[in-house]
């Protein structure tokens, strides 16, 4: 038997995942020697303050200082969990400059500098891996770069953000506000150190960005993804969805419209057979829609220590498997350059609740705005409460420049007493979903 060769590894970062990362390259040693052939190991662990004492590794391997990593010969890959666009960006950079392979769960740093890192790493002919950066433990950009290469990938879409499902199912499920379910969100450590990043749909968009880039071989950054959070989402609606047989999700959508792109993420009413509608808690769920393969659902958690120390490994032992021939399955991510499809010309389908007047006329009188833009209304129900009445309406699929005209114009009628803040529904047309 020939010895396996030893591969050392730099970890950047300590927390949940990093010490997760350490424990089951340590647990699994034997598996992972037999897959790669390799004994793999972590050799150098940068944090803030190396002396805080730590439960995993031995106190030796810490330090706080990444010169001690980048200029240790030995150390082939470069493994960084520190979050953060800076100093990450300088630091993966400086790894990559010097050849060594970089695996990354950094999706703030991926949505915003992805293209200069996979380009570097391709011209310094070592590699970049990010699986853990988009939906914790399911694997799906090894999916989308090995399995799907000519599926003729359509659509990409689903639940890319466990905190914000969590909160979401936690409301529907026992009724409690938004604050309380996202203070619990936070008690299970699933929400970022910002929340707000969640809840605004913004840590859905970095993700949807890494994975409409891969999905569709062209550059998407974060700025290039319209998103809504789950801020507006009130307890109401989700009693009047339940009652129409719908659940409220945020979902991610990137999809293909002839040669142009549109990626977005929002709250969305989905029909409650739909599979995306019992994927509840904190778990992710991604739809990919193709020529070749109809639809394939890929779920799983999407946050967590453990979950997402796996996607790490998984990276590392890709890593190491194609250490010898890093052009195959090297290829580049972006090769297309796919101009975007404006959202104003996307068709939608809308569910809107408002708040009116309780008198004669005043149905008419929205009815008739939303006519005059051509949205036709496919339901309503009208809720009593009290002088005031609230309209439950859903609409016929309409484009969507056309349904914010009708909005503008119902929601500035006298009769009409609450701000207009429509939701789409989505799997109910032809849409591509
Ligand atoms: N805050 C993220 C989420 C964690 O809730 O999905 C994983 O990126």
């Amino acid at each position: 038997m020939t010895p396996s060769q030893k591969i050392n590894i730099g970890l950047l970062g300590y927390g949940t995942v990093g010490s997760n990362v350490y424990g089951l390259l340590e647990s699994q040693a034997g598996e992972i020697e037999k897959a790669t052939g390799a004994s793999i190991s972590i050799s150098r662990i940068m944090v803030r303050d190396p002396s805080l004492p730590r439960a995993g590794a031995p106190s030796e391997l810490f330090t706080g200082n990444f010169d001690d990593i980048l200029s240790d010969a030995g150390i082939s890959i470069i493994v960084e969990l520190i979050g953060g666009v800076e100093p990450a960006f300088d630091y993966v950079t400086a790894a990559l400059e010097q050849g060594k392979a970089v695996i990354t769960a950094n999706k703030q740093l991926l949505s915003r500098q992805g293209f200069y890192l996979f380009r570097l790493a391709q011209d310094k002919k070592t590699q970049i891996r990010f699986e853990a950066s988009v939906a914790g433990a399911i694997p799906v950009i090894k999916v989308l770069r090995e399995s799907m290469v000519a599926a003729g990938l359509k659509s990409i879409y689903g639940i890319v953000n466990g905190t914000t499902n969590f909160i979401l199912t936690e409301m529907s499920r026992t009724g409690v506000r938004y604050e309380d379910a996202l203070a619990r969100a936070q008690e299970w450590g699933y929400a970022e150190a910002d929340p707000g990043e969640d809840i605004s749909g913004k840590d859905a968009a970095a993700k949807m960005a890494i994975l409409a880039s891969i999905a569709f071989h062209t550059s998407v950054g974060l700025e290039d993804v319209t998103c809504a959070g789950i801020e507006n989402v009130s307890r109401r609606d989700i009693a009047y969805a339940r009652e129409l047989g719908l659940t409220v999700k945020l979902l991610g959508v990137a999809r293909l419209y002839d040669d142009r792109i549109n990626v977005r993420v929002y709250p969305a009413l989905i029909k409650q057979d739909h599979p995306l509608a019992s994927v509840s808690g904190a778990y992710n769920a991604v739809f990919l829609k193709g020529a070749a393969i109809d639809e394939i659902m890929l779920s799983g958690p999407g946050a967590g220590g453990t979950e997402t120390a796996s996607a790490v490994v998984s990276d590392i032992i890709s890593a190491v498997a194609r250490r010898e021939s890093p052009g195959f399955l090297e290829y580049p991510v972006a090769y297309r350059n796919l101009d975007f499809f404006p959202d104003e010309e996307v068709v939608s389908t809308f569910y809107l609740r408002l708040e009116v007047e309780d008198e004669p006329g005043v149905l008419a009188a929205i009815a008739s705005a939303f006519g005059k833009h051509g949205v036709s209304i496919e339901s309503v129900i009208q809720k009593g409460r009290g002088a005031r009445a609230e309209l439950v309406m859903v609409f016929h699929p309409v484009k969507e420049s056309r349904f914010a005209a009708a909005i503008k114009e119902a929601g500035g009628l006298e009769v009409v007493k609450s701000t207009p803040r429509p939701i789409r529904v989505e799997g109910s047309h032809d849409d591509g979903q």
